[in-house]
C-alpha cells in the first residue's frame, strides 16, 4: 500500500508554496527529497503527516483518501515525522520522552518499570550509548536526533519521514544512523522519506529520488536512473553554478601575527585544550560528535565556565565571562543549535540579522534601522536567502533561518569569529556563497574557528586543522592542504584505539 499526494497545494499568508505536487512512498524503500532552501520540501513533509492543513489536492493510503486533522491523527494511521527542529522534551527522561503520550499503566498507575525496561532495550537495540533514565537536556544534539528517530520507529510507523536527519552528525554516526534506518526499512517494511542536503552521504541508501524547486517537482528518479550529477542540476537549477573548490587561498604565513592562543583550557566537561590560530587564518576545529569542539566554542563566548587555563587575544589575557563580555571583545559566535540560542522567532528576520549590531548605526540616539537593513540585505542576497525578510523568521525554511544567522555574525565586524557547523542544513548552490564569504572575513584579517562534521568542507575551506579527541586538544595543528578525509577521521579515532 502506497502514501500518496496528489496536486497538493497551499499558500501562506497569500504566497503560495506548494503549487500542486505529486508524490509516492512506497513501503520498504527510501524516498530521497531533495531541493534548495525554501523549495517546500518541509512543508510537503507537514502536510503529508498531519502537521498542517493543505488547500487543495488530495493524500491517499492506499486507493483510500485520508484527511488528517494533527500529527497524532497521522501517528494513528502509522504515518511519523521528525523534523528539522527536534521535539523532545528536554526536561523529561530518555524513557519518557519515548513515551510521550502513550505512557503506559498497571491498574490505572503508570507502569514505570515496564516503559524503563522496554526503553533499555531498544536503546541496546540500536546499539546507542544513553540510557534510559537520563535526561533529554544532558544528551548530545547526535543522541536526541537518534532518539526522537528511535521514539517514532517504536511507534509502529509504516511510513517515517526524515527532515534532515544527519545535519547534526558526524560522519560515520550519520552512516550508521542511515544504515540502521535502511535496515528498518526492508525488514520491516516501512517506506522512509529522507530530505537532506548531503547528497554523498545518502544516496547510497536512496531507491528513489524526487528533486522539488520553487514549490514544485521538478525531477524523478529510480534506482536505476539515479544520478548524483542530474539531481544537482536539478537542485541548482540555473541560479547558482556549485563550485565545490573556489580559488583555494592562500593560508598566512608564520609571520603573520598570533591572534588566539589558549593553553591547558579547562571546564568541568574539557580538559587540557590548546590550540593557536593567526590573524587572517581559517582554523578549521576536527572531531567525533561528543569531542568538545560546540563545548570549547560556547567557553570562549562565555556561555559555560571556565575552570582553568590561559586564553589571550592579540597578546592580551582574556577571561570568558558572558557573551557580552566576548561581544565587547570582539568575538562573534555563530551556534549549532540556532533554535535554542540563536534566534528570536517572533522577530523579523532583519531584526534578528541585525540584533547585536544595532549600535553601529546609531546617531545622535537614533538608531538607523534603514541602513542596519540594507547592509544585512547585501549579505543575505549574495547567500540566496529566500523568503519574507520582513516577517518573523520562524516562516523561513531550516536552511533560510540559517543564513539569517550567519549574516548577523558577518554584520558584527568581529576580530575572532566562532562558527559551528556554518552550512548545516544550507544547501549546496549557498555552500559555495558561505564559503566565499568566510574566505572574505580571513582576508580581512578576521581570525576564523570554523567546527564542521564534513571532513571535505573542512579541508575546502580550512588552511590549518585541529583535532579534538575527548573533550581535550594536544594543539598539534595539520595543515589541510596535506590532509585527506581519512587522515582526519584517523586522527580523530587515534585516541580511541589508544585507549580501547
Ligand atoms: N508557516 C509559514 N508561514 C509563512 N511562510 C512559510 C511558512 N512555512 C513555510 N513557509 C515558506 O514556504 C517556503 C518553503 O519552505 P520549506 O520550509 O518547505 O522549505 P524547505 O525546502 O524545507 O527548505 P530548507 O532546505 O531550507 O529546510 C519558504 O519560502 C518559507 O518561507
Ligand atoms: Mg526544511
Amino acid at each position: 500500500m502506497n502514501y500518496q499526494a496528489q496536486q497538493i497545494k497551499i499558500a501562506f499568508t497569500g504566497v503560495q508554496v506548494l503549487h500542486g505536487v505529486d508524490f509516492c512512498v512506497k513501503p520498504g524503500e527510501i524516498h530521497g527529497l531533495f531541493g534548495h532552501n525554501g523549495a517546500g520540501k518541509s512543508t510537503l513533509l507537514k502536510i503529508l503527516a498531519g502537521v498542517n492543513a493543505h488547500d487543495s489536492g488530495e493524500l491517499l493510503l492506499g486507493d483510500r483518501v485520508i484527511r488528517l486533522s494533527s500529527p497524532r491523527d497521522a501517528l494513528n494511521q502509522g504515518i511519523a515525522c521528525v523534523y528539522q527542529e527536534l521535539r523532545l522534551i528536554p526536561g523529561m527522561s530518555v524513557w519518557q520522552n519515548l513515551f510521550l503520550g502513550r505512557e503506559l499503566r498497571n491498574k490505572g498507575f503508570l507502569d514505570e518499570v515496564t516503559m524503563r525496561q522496554h526503553t533499555t532495550q531498544v536503546i541496546d537495540e540500536y546499539g546507542l550509548s544513553f540510557h534510559a533514565s537520563d535526561l533529554v537536556r544532558d544528551l548530545s544534539h547526535p543522541d536526541k536526533q537518534m532518539l526522537e528517530v528511535i521514539a517514532n520507529l517504536d511507534r509502529d510507523a509504516r511510513f517515517l519521514f526524515l527532515d534532515e536527519p544527519t545535519t547534526a552528525l558526524e560522519g560515520s554516526q550519520a552512516e550508521e544512523l542511515l544504515h540502521a534506518v535502511q535496515r528498518i526499512a526492508r525488514e520491516k517494511n516501512i517506506g522512509v522519506v529522507l530530505v537532506s542536503h548531503k547528497l554523498d552521504e545518502v544516496l547510497g541508501v536512496c531507491d528513489r529520488a524526487t528533486v522539488m524547486c520553487g514549490g514544485k517537482v521538478i525531477y524523478h528518479a529510480d534506482k536505476l536512473t539515479l544520478s548524483k550529477a542530474a539531481i544537482v542540476d536539478a537542485i541548482v537549477g540555473d541560479a547558482a553554478v556549485y563550485q565545490a573548490s573556489s580559488a583555494k587561498r592562500t593560508a598566512p604565513t608564520e609571520s603573520q601575527p598570533v591572534f588566539l592562543s589558549v593553553k591547558h583550557l579547562a571546564t568541568s566537561r574539557l580538559k587540557d585544550i590548546n590550540l593557536t590560530a593567526r590573524q587572517g587564518e581559517i582554523l578549521g576545529i576536527y572531531g567525533l560528535a561528543g569531542a568538545g569542539r560546540t563545548r570549547f566554542c560556547r567557553t570562549l563566548y562565555g556561555l559555560e565556565t571556565l575552570t582553568g587555563g590561559e586564553v589571550e587575544l592579540n597578546g592580551q589575557t582574556y577571561r570568558p565571562s558572558t557573551p557580552a563580555h566576548a561581544i565587547k571583545h570582539h568575538i562573534a559566535y555563530l551556534t549549532e543549535e540556532r533554535k535554542k540560542d540563536g534566534f528570536i522567532p517572533n522577530m523579523s528576520s532583519f531584526a534578528n540579522a541585525t540584533l547585536p549590531i544595532l549600535q553601529r548605526f546609531r546617531t545622535l540616539g537614533w538608531v538607523n534601522h534603514h541602513q542596519a537593513e540594507s547592509s544585512a540585505l547585501a549579505i543575505l542576497n549574495r547567500m540566496n536567502t529566500r523568503g519574507t525578510l520582513s516577517g518573523p523568521i520562524k516562516s523561513l525554511s531550516g536552511g533560510n533561518q540559517q543564513k539569517v544567522l550567519f549574516a548577523r555574525v558577518i554584520g558584527q565586524n568581529a576580530e575572532l569569529v566562532l562558527l559551528d557547523e556554518p552550512t548545516k542544513g544550507v544547501d549546496i548552490g549557498a555552500k559555495a556563497d558561505i564559503y566565499k564569504i568566510i574566505y572574505q572575513l580571513a582576508e580581512a584579517g578576521c581570525c576564523v574557528l570554523m567546527v564542521s562534521s564534513e571532513e571535505e568542507e573542512l579541508l575546502e575551506v580550512a588552511d590549518n586543522i585541529v583535532v579534538f579527541r575527548q573533550g581535550s586538544c594536544d594543539g598539534v595543528t595539520l595543515s589541510a592542504s596535506a590532509l585527506t578525509p581519512a587522515h582526519l577521521r584517523k586522527a580523530a579515532w587515534s585516541h580511541e584505539e589508544a585507549t580501547a
